[in-house]
């Protein structure tokens, strides 16, 4: 079994992205600028937006983090992402997502500046990835295409199982996955809430991509021998031996599942990195395309 390290692969990547930066900075050029906004901040999403903003600062970008209180209205929130729209020192920026129930999301997905959404979230740069034409690919699905290729994990006519259907990762992966393209071509099966025969078609995979949410729902049994595992699952699950009442926990079982696995992921360290690195590199493409 290989552990496929997000980590280090996301270092990777943002070492290459540092080295662009740097040049950016010799000839005189704009410094990448991303922002992120949170609004009504809890634990996990403070931890995730403060992570973003940390990699900015180790590739050399300028970031801002816009802190917004969980009272806010709709509308004054539509009036900061105008803000962000208008702000030309800012090349992206993202919504952290959940917003409070009270806000609607799509709205406000629906105001961001597509040429800004480096999340690519936008109608307009799901209409395009979906088309195979260039655009910001949501940073999750991408990092995963980008860990694959980098491992050189075989897609190509491969069967590959998508647990899960959500606007940020299982669709957009199922989407990428089938694609012409590098770390595509597969034969891809969506499943979620409402498939009757889950475990007969994961059996029958060769790679399974597990995001629903669900703290350690993909189980050994469910698994054949030598499959590949990409865990996106990020759970906080109570325990109480630890000093701070939690431990982390993915959508598989990392116990059974890794003892069939070829290759599987690490929660943490697998997945959730990539998904910063990539954003990083949808934000160095937002600035270049600014300066064309
Ligand atoms: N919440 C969980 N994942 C994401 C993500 O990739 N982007 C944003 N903006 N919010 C998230």
């Amino acid at each position: 079994m290989i552990l496929l390290d997000g980590k280090k692969t996301a270092n990777n990547i943002k070492d290459e992205i540092a080295i662009e930066v740097k040049k950016i900075k010799e000839n005189g050029g704009r410094i990448p600028h991303l922002a992120a906004l949170i609004v009504g901040a809890d634990g996990a999403s403070l931890t995730y937006v403060n992570s973003k903003v940390k990699a900015c600062q180790r590739v050399g970008f300028n970031s801002t983090l816009v802190d917004l209180p969980i009272d806010l209205t709709e509308e004054q929130l539509l009036n900061e992402i105008e803000l962000l729209n208008k702000d030309t020192e800012i090349d992206g920026y993202i919504v952290q997502l959940p917003l409070p129930k009270h806000i609607d999301e799509q709205k406000v997905l629906m105001a961001v500046d597509p040429l800004k959404d480096v999340d690519g979230f936008h109608p307009t740069n799901v209409g395009k990835m979906t088309l195979e034409l260039p655009t910001f690919l949501p940073a999750t699905p991408y990092g995963i295409i980008e860990l694959l290729e980098r491992y050189k994990i075989e897609t190509s006519g491969k069967s590959v199982v998508v647990v899960g259907r959500s606007h940020i990762v299982g669709r957009p992966m199922s989407i990428l996955l089938s694609q012409k393209r590098k770390a595509g071509n597969a034969t891809v099966t969506l499943v979620h809430s409402r498939t009757t025969n889950l475990k007969e078609i994961t059996l029958k995979a060769d790679i399974i991509v597990v995001a629903l949410g669900s703290a350690e729902f993909l189980t050994g049994d469910m698994v054949q021998e030598g499959v590949t595992i990409i865990d996106v699952g990020i759970t906080r699950v109570k325990d109480d031996s630890r000093k701070n009442g939690y431990r982390l926990a993915g959508d598989v079982h990392f116990e059974s599942v890794s003892k069939k696995a070829a290759y599987i992921t690490p929660v943490p360290g697998g997945v959730g990195p990539m998904t910063i690195a990539m954003l990083l590199k949808n934000t160095l493409l937002a600035c270049k395309m600014k300066g064309l």
